[in-house]
């Protein structure tokens, strides 16, 4: 494992995805086993997309299933598509068939958005109404969470923030109905104030396409319009990128690393 400590966050890059996703189980592990410990409770929001589904998986098995508090943590979505939760492109229906519908997680810790309704922003308001009724604020009045998994797409978006949308400027709502642009397709998703206000975030970033976007968002010029997963900056908290070498090769090029 190669470490690069940025001023974006520090990366990871592992050899393979395996391994990528063997830290990554781990450190969601640590970080819940934490939070339970010191308050009671976790909050961790999942990613949606195909690659956590390995992460997820992995989770669902030992030693996972024994050493992560399941009935202790609470669990979420950093967006969402505009689909029935049995939907095949469903986020919720990904997480719960890979991982959620496999451990003893009570059905009452988990919590998802319901972005198949007709009214996709009174959705998202309710959403946000959940969070603040469930989770703790910090002194800003923002939904705390204690780990947020993110994905990022060749495009840099990330959850559903898109390059060029409203939502990337949103600053007092948590939550906001948007729409994924290339497909078309509506969406809902968590918005920076809330994202930035998590202790930890964690991407996974996996393969040869997202190469570009992630050199782009760890080495280029800070532009979030542009490469939305860069407006991603905890404030306060740890930002963790997780990469497996496809998706790193460009990155070893320009960042001196550091041995693990
Ligand atoms: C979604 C995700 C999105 C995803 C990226 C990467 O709903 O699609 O929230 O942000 O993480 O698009 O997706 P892949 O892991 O499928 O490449």
């Amino acid at each position: 494992m190669l470490t690069l400590e940025t001023t974006r966050g520090k990366v990871l890059i592992f050899p393979t995805q395996a391994q990528l996703f063997e830290k990554a189980a781990d450190l969601l592990a640590e970080a819940v086993s934490k939070a339970v410990n010191e308050r009671g409770q976790a909050a961790v929001a999942l990613a949606g997309g195909e690659t956590p589904r390995g992460l997820y998986s992995l989770l669902s098995r030992e030693p996972y299933v024994s050493i992560v508090p399941w009935e202790r943590t609470l669990f979420f979505w950093g967006d969402e598509r505009a689909v029935p939760p049995d939907d095949p492109q469903s986020n919720y229906r990904m997480a719960v068939d890979a991982l959620l519908s496999r451990v003893p997680v009570p059905r009452e810790n988990v919590f998802r958005i319901r972005a198949e309704a007709e009214n996709l922003d009174a959705a998202a308001s309710e959403y946000e109404q959940l969070l603040l009724r469930v989770l703790p604020h910090n002194p800003n009045g923002v939904p705390v969470f204690d780990l947020i998994l993110l994905g990022m797409g060749a495009d840099g978006h990330t959850a559903s923030l898109f390059p060029g949308s409203p939502a990337l400027q949103e600053r007092s709502r948590f939550v906001v109905a948007t729409c994924a642009p290339k497909i078309n397709q509506k969406r809902i998703t968590l918005t920076y104030p809330v994202l930035n206000s998590a202790r930890r975030l964690m991407f996974l970033v996996s393969g040869n396409t997202k190469a570009d976007a992630l050199a782009k968002a760890i080495t280029g010029p800070y532009n979030p319009e542009d490469t939305p997963a860069q407006g991603i900056r905890a404030d306060g908290g740890e930002v963790l990128w997780l990469a497996d070498a496809e998706a790193g090769r460009l990155l070893l090029d320009r960042l001196p690393e550091k041995p693990a």
